[in-house]
Parts: structure tokens; C-alpha cells; sequence
């Protein structure tokens, strides 16, 4: 049974994808411990709520320093003792201890075809708008593994999307969530659940 933690900032719609695919059987032998916010309005809680899942709200805003939040942050984790944590859609920087804690045990969805369009200051719809204003005409979304950079452990699975003519950065976010992100998520959470993707301190990647 692969335990996770899914930690998410606003509308969940990966977390919601990660639910469905469990209960239509797309991702076997797994379950969600909780579900972590930084945003005690994010969406993403009442979907876990709606799902009998328990939400938790850890926000740095309630703690004096980085530090203390950090700790909080890691000491929470280490209670909860996921086998994995999701970040699906979670825009607060992983500490560094918690890296090491979780080594090879934490994944991000990020919306772009990395190495292009990510890391300090691409997130949610500025990746999009910063594809747009580049002109490209494929992007696409991510899974990877959290190192201690932004956006720079290994990959673990990408999907293109088109960009289409007339796109607005919304349009292609959606179309990157639909098309890619609510997929490859899912598929990555039942290949590590089915040991195809090993995890740990190995971070080895795809086996096929
Ligand atoms: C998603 O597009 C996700 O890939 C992105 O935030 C959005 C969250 O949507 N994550 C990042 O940009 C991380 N760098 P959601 O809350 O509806 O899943």
C-alpha cells in the first residue's frame, strides 16, 4: 500500500484527478493520508473534505519565520511518515532538510515541457504566459522527482500539448491540465504504486 501526502495551493483540480483515478481504479493500492494547503481557502482542501480525506492547513503566514515554518512543515511530514508526497499544484518552496528527509520520495507536476519555462518565478499561468509570449508552439506538462533546486530533479514523465493560434494564457492552461497534467500525474502515483517506478534514495526514474 503506497501511502501519500497530496500538498496543494489552490483549485486541486490534479488532486481531483489523482481521486478519480483511484476510485475508477487507475491507481491501485494507494491512499491519501492528507491532504496539506498553505491556503487555508485553497479549493483543494474542501475537495479532500469532500472526499473524507483529512485536510491540513499550514500556512508560513502564522509562523514569525521561514525557519519556523519550515520546521513545522517537516516535522508535520515526518509525523504523517508518507512512502510519497505529491506536490500538485503547491507553490512553496521544499526546504532543503525536507528533501533530505524524503529523499527520492517527493514529486511535482509542473506545466511545461522542462527544461523550458520553469523554475524561480514560473508557476500556474506565468508558465503559460511566458510560453505565449516565446511563441512556442508545443509545451506540455512535467513529472519529476524534488531535489533541492527549483524544478531540477530527475524527470519522470512528459506529455506536449499544442498551442494553439489564439491562445490566451487560461486557454493553454486548461488545455495543458486536460491534455497532459491529469494524466501523466495519475499514471506516474500507479507506476510508483506498482514498483515500476522505484523510489527512495535511488530516484532512478522509469523502468520500462
Ligand atoms: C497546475 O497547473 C500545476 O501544474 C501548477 O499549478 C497548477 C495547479 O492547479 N504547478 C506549478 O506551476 C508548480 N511550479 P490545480 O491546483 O488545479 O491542480
Amino acid at each position: 500500500m503506497l501511502n501519500m501526502v497530496v500538498c496543494v495551493s489552490g483549485g486541486g483540480t490534479n488532486l481531483q484527478a489523482i481521486l478519480d483515478a483511484m476510485k475508477e481504479g487507475r491507481i491501485q493500492d494507494s491512499r491519501i493520508l492528507a491532504v496539506v494547503s498553505n491556503n487555508a481557502s485553497a479549493y483543494g482542501l474542501k475537495r479532500a473534505e469532500m472526499a473524507g480525506i483529512d485536510g491540513i492547513c499550514l500556512s508560513p503566514k502564522d509562523y514569525d519565520t521561514r525557519e519556523e515554518f519550515n520546521q513545522a512543515f517537516c516535522e508535520k511530514m515526518k509525523r504523517l511518515k508518507p512512502d510519497l508526497i505529491v506536490l500538485a499544484g503547491f507553490l512553496v518552496n521544499i526546504p532543503p532538510r525536507m528533501v533530505k528527509e524524503f529523499a527520492g520520495r517527493i514529486i511535482n507536476i509542473h506545466p511545461s515541457l522542462i527544461p523550458s519555462f520553469c523554475g524561480t518565478g514560473f508557476y500556474g499561468l506565468k508558465v503559460h504566459e511566458g510560453a505565449l509570449r516565446r511563441g512556442v508552439k508545443i509545451t506540455g506538462a512535467t513529472v519529476h522527482f524534488v531535489d533541492e533546486g527549483t524544478d531540477t530533479g530527475p524527470i519522470l514523465c512528459q506529455k506536449a500539448v499544442e498551442v494553439k493560434e489564439g491562445d490566451t494564457p487560461e486557454s493553454l492552461q486548461r488545455r495543458v491540465m486536460e491534455e497532459a497534467e491529469w494524466i501523466i500525474l495519475p499514471q506516474v502515483i500507479q507506476e510508483i504504486a506498482q514498483g515500476r517506478i522505484r523510489i527512495g534514495e535511488e530516484q532512478e526514474g522509469l523502468k520500462r
